[in-house]
């Protein structure tokens, strides 16, 4: 094990006593009369350790260059500057990996768009440092919170034979070669390496039920894949999707469900990510604090579809669509409710049957579904959820009406055949949450190798 003292440590000063030797990557240097400060991140912090070389002992600094990595042994020393507490005084530096003039990152700041285009690179800056901490410790929360709830943590597939959400946006997967002429005159799947159509996955959801049939609690977070044809700040290609499903829970239960989740995530990121969250309130979302503790102090609200319509009708706005029954919840309708009406995460439930995915719970009155989004301020959509269908008559029912073949899913249908129980779930996220916790306002801009429509590094 290399003997390497993260530069955190050092900030905090729970270091070890004597020399240390840190390892990272200089952010900037510049030199005065007899020194020169080098600033050196290594990501264990926000803050960058500063190094004080004395050019007595060190007369060629030439290679301390914006973006190369080094290794420096010295001396902890309280700094006299008012930026840090604690510096470190060198005694060795040794250069790793050099970085000459044309390193990108010179600048203090570059614009978010700029940054895009060198994904391999922009984690370097203060800004993808703490997105991507954050990102860590938003997996972490998310997998406590589950493991001490009782649920069990499964793996769904990511090739599938199913289109769970029967929106038509999944990728295909295929060995067929492409590029053979004979492929025109049409395709048979039985050639297929799966004999049979397959598709990258857009939800767990499908897989998951069966394993909370048996196991009651389970939750699925993987990739996700949709071919989504809106391109938007919201959308992208791949992501990561958090999918509970729970036996015996009903629509009310996955709600208080869904809320106490986001409690527990936005108290243990406010904990764990203080440093963090402060440089995004400073430099991104002047009100992230307020954020957190409207998230962690307010009741969510809780409204359903046709009752939001009627909220949206009685204000008297002049929206670019009319709020007709039937209608999609488009985004000017979801700034309204989430951002203007109710100032706070609200759950919109009950949507009508015909604009929801077959599997979806049948209300009593035969037209509308037990289902919720959550639409939160500023990100809209972060959660999909709803009771499922358990009665096998109107589940097959309903997936005629959706033009799904019941042979195609004979397995999920098996779920309602033995043993069949209600049970609830949802969808949520990953990336729109961590948009909301962090203040960005691109989704790209919070997945390390973002994948979008017409973009792909
Ligand atoms: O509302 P959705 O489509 O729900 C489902 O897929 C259900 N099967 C989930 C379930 O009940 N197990 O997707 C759930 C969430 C959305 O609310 C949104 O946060 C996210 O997944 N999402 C996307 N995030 C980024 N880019 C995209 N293209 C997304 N599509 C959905
Ligand atoms: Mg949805």
């Amino acid at each position: 094990m290399i003997d390497r003292t993260p530069v955190e440590s050092i900030l905090n000063g729970t270091h070890a006593a004597g020399e240390v030797t840190v390892y990272g990557w200089v952010k900037t240097s510049r030199s005065g009369k007899n020194v020169t400060f080098a600033q050196i991140s290594d990501g264990s912090s926000i803050r960058p350790l500063q190094v004080v070389f004395d050019r007595n002992r060190f007369d060629d600094l030439s290679a301390l260059a914006t973006g190369a990595c080094i290794k420096v042994t010295g001396k902890v020393v309280e700094s006299p500057g008012r930026e840090q507490a604690r510096e470190l005084e060198a005694v060795s530096l040794e250069i790793i990996g050099p970085a000459g003039s044309d390193y990108p990152l010179q600048k203090k700041r570059h614009s978010l768009e700029f940054l895009r285009t060198i994904p391999h690179l922009r984690v370097r800056t203060n800004t993808f440092g703490a997105v991507f901490r954050m990102s860590h410790h938003l997996s972490m929360a998310i997998h406590r919170f589950f493991d001490e709830n009782g649920f069990y943590y499964v793996h769904a597939p990511i090739i599938t034979t199913s289109d769970a959400e029967g929106a038509g946006e999944s990728f295909r997967v295929t060995t067929l070669p492409l590029d053979d002429p004979d492929l025109k005159k049409g395709i048979d799947f039985a050639d297929d390496y799966f004999r049979r159509q397959a598709f990258l996955t857009v939800s767990a959801q499908l897989e998951a039920e069966p394993l909370a049939m048996a196991l009651g609690k389970v939750y699925t977070f993987g990739p996700t894949f949709r071919a989504d044809p809106s391109d938007t700040r919201f959308h992208t290609a791949e992501f990561r999707m958090i999918e509970p499903e729970m036996a015996f829970f009903d629509l009310d239960d996955d709600i208080a469900l869904i809320e106490e989740f986001l409690k527990y995530t936005t108290a243990y990121l406010q904990e764990k990510c203080a440093e963090d969250i402060d440089f995004f309130t400073r430099f991104y979302e002047k009100s992230l604090r307020e954020r957190y503790a409207m998230l962690l102090n307010a009741d969510f609200a809780r409204i359903t579809y046709t009752d939001a319509l009627e909220l949206i009708r009685e204000s008297g706005r002049n929206f670019s669509m009319a709020p007709e029954w039937g209608c999609d919840i488009s985004t000017e309708f979801e700034r309204f409710l989430a951002d203007e009406h109710f100032g706070k995460p609200v759950f919109v439930t009950d949507y009508p049957a015909s604009m929801k995915p077959f599997y979806m719970r049948m209300n009593d009155d035969g037209r509308t579904v037990a289902c919720t989004d959550l639409l939160c301020p500023v990100v809209g959509e972060i959660v999909g959820g709803s009771q499922r269908e358990e009665r096998p008559d109107i589940l097959h029912r309903r997936a005629v009406e959706c033009g799904i073949d019941p042979h195609r899913y004979s397995w999920y249908f098996d779920i309602r055949r033995w043993g069949s129980a209600p049970h609830s779930g949802f969808g949520l996220g990953f990336e729109r949450l961590l948009m909301y916790y962090t203040g960005m306002e691109n989704i790209r801009d919070v997945i390390p190798f973002p994948r979008s429509k017409g973009r792909m590094l």
